[in-house]
């Protein structure tokens, strides 16, 4: 195991995410020597912290970690605080001065990762100020890491990527969407492409519909700021449903590198084409969850929301791919949040048998077989097949076999966070997203949201927290003959 060498610069290290996710990521990696002495981290955020200050917060944010109080000691003190006003041009240059004492005191060979974590609208400013003034390393690799949102629409979106380019090139971009780095989705290639036996079934001649379900039991919590501007259409579905939608669908990449899977997620993407305002209509429901005794909130009577707010907490839909593999093929897709229960999930339903000979328990149809991704959170497969009713009768029964990730393995699996951070450090993009792919995704949010926002309240259907959603999602696709396969 090679350990790497880098300095982090990251806006918005006294924020949420910073403490969440990247501290104990980088933790992670350090407890398992991939980070050890060459790597420093700069946190940077307007409070006036001072850096023992902050080595505090860094080791409250490993609380529960593996590893003893005096390791935890040892990683905080590779981190350091600057007080930082990202629209003054003179805080950028101390920071280089900064990053050039610890690059030589680290010795870190002039590789810099430059994190925004912080409100998108400052990104531009941003990567303005570290070009302008000079904080990328001569030497060495300059990388910088893209949180969500990335824009609001295709036209924000393309007007941040214009001005994060000026700074820096596609290839050095990346641009996270955290499912990329989940264990289930990174298991989607291997399946499709190692497994002839699926590889061979996976089109339109014997799939009949795919699923996709994102449920959240939680509410929006303290978000109420971002969620009002977002709702789950921005929130969920631009980025991680279809990000899921192209890892299933896309044509099997020339190689097995960042910029052939681009290449051919983009292509599948790029044959998804934007609704018009009936199909909208007739293809997608939004909803937003009630509360009551026990339940608790409503969202309108959320912190920080509008009383009588029309944003979706809620999205079910209907994708349909434009090409000879898919076309045809549904691909629906849920999202929401107070639902019954948190579960990620894809359900591949494959076309029943159409030629039955066999006799059935009471004469039913043979049901399809089903392939289950759990993304989580259990993380494993359930595969239904037909099989023989066990004793003497002859009637075609399903079974299903299940393949449960071994826990043991998987708790000592990186996090996802952790998982992306590493390729951030190995130069890997397979992981990341590009610019074609959310211009793609862009283009087909934009014209549902434009419906949406014209329609304002008609057409919201509310739905009680601690259930599946708005009986219009069921319906959505008992008109096509389906039903959801989770059913909570
Ligand atoms: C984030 C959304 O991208 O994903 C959140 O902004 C959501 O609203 C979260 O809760 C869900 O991620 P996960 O990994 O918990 O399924």
């Amino acid at each position: 195991m090679t350990e790497k060498r880098a300095l982090f610069i990251i806006f918005g290290g006294s924020g949420d995410l910073a403490q969440r996710k990247l501290y104990p990521a980088l933790y992670g990696l350090y407890y398992q020597g991939r980070l050890a002495k060459h790597f420093a981290v700069i946190g940077t955020a307007r409070r006036p912290w001072t850096d023992d200050h902050y080595h505090d917060i860094i080791k409250q944010s490993l609380v529960g970690a593996p590893g003893s109080a005096h390791q935890k000691t040892e990683f905080a003190e590779h981190f350091y605080y600057q007080s930082h006003d990202v629209t003054d041009a003179a805080h950028y240059v101390t920071l280089r001065d900064l990053a050039e004492k610890l690059d030589k005191q680290y010795a870190l060979d002039g590789n810099r990762v430059f994190y925004m974590a912080m409100a998108p609208r400052f990104f531009a400013t941003i990567a303005e100020h570290v070009k302008s003034e000079q904080l990328l390393s001569a030497k060495g690799f300059n990388r910088l890491i893209v949180e969500k949102p990335f824009g609001r629409d295709f036209a924000t979106a393309k007007q941040l990527n214009d001005d994060i380019s000026q700074a820096f090139s596609e290839e050095q971009i990346y641009r996270i969407d955290h499912y990329l780095g989940k264990e289930m989705v990174q298991d989607i290639m291997p399946l499709r492409f190692a497994n002839p036996l699926l590889g061979h079934a996976w089109s339109k001649d014997f799939i009949d519909n795919i699923q996709i379900t994102l449920a959240e039991d939680i509410g929006v919590e303290e978000r109420a700021g971002y969620y009002e501007t977002a709702g789950a259409l921005r929130d969920m579905v631009q980025n991680h449903i279809f990000q899921i939608i192209a890892m299933l669908t896309m044509e099997k990449p020339a190689r097995y590198d960042a910029a052939s899977i681009h290449a051919a997620k983009r292509a599948v993407l790029s044959a998804i084409k934007p609704y018009t305002p009936t199909q909208v209509h007739d293809k997608f429901v939004r909803g937003q969850y009630l509360g009551g005794d026990d339940i608790g909130l409503s969202y309108r009577e959320e912190d920080n929301i509008a009383s009588d707010s029309t944003v979706e907490t809620y999205v079910a839909g209907r994708v349909d791919i434009d090409n000879d593999r898919w076309r045809g093929v549904p691909i629906y897709i849920r999202t929401g949040k107070r639902l019954k229960a948190k579960q990620s999930r894809i359900d591949i339903v494959f076309k029943p048998t159409s030629d039955n000979i066999l006799p059935t328990v009471n004469d039913t149809h043979v049901a399809p077989n089903v392939l289950t991704l759990i993304i989580e959170p259990e993380t494993g497969m359930h595969l239904t097949l037909n099989g023989k009713e066990i004793g003497t009768s002859d009637a075609v029964s399903p079974f299903t076999l299940d393949h449960a990730l071994d826990q043991d393995e998987l708790a000592k699996a990186p996090e996802a966070y952790q998982r992306l951070m590493l390729n951030i450090l190995d130069g890997n993009k397979l992981t990341f997203t590009h610019w074609a792919e959310l211009a793609a995704s862009w283009h087909f949010i934009d014209a549902i949201r434009t419906v949406w926002d014209n329609d304002k309240a008609d057409g919201l259907a509310f739905y009680n927290s601690g259930t599946m959603g708005p009986q219009q999602a069921d319906d959505l696709l008992a008109r096509d003959h389906r039903q959801w396969i989770w059913q909570g």
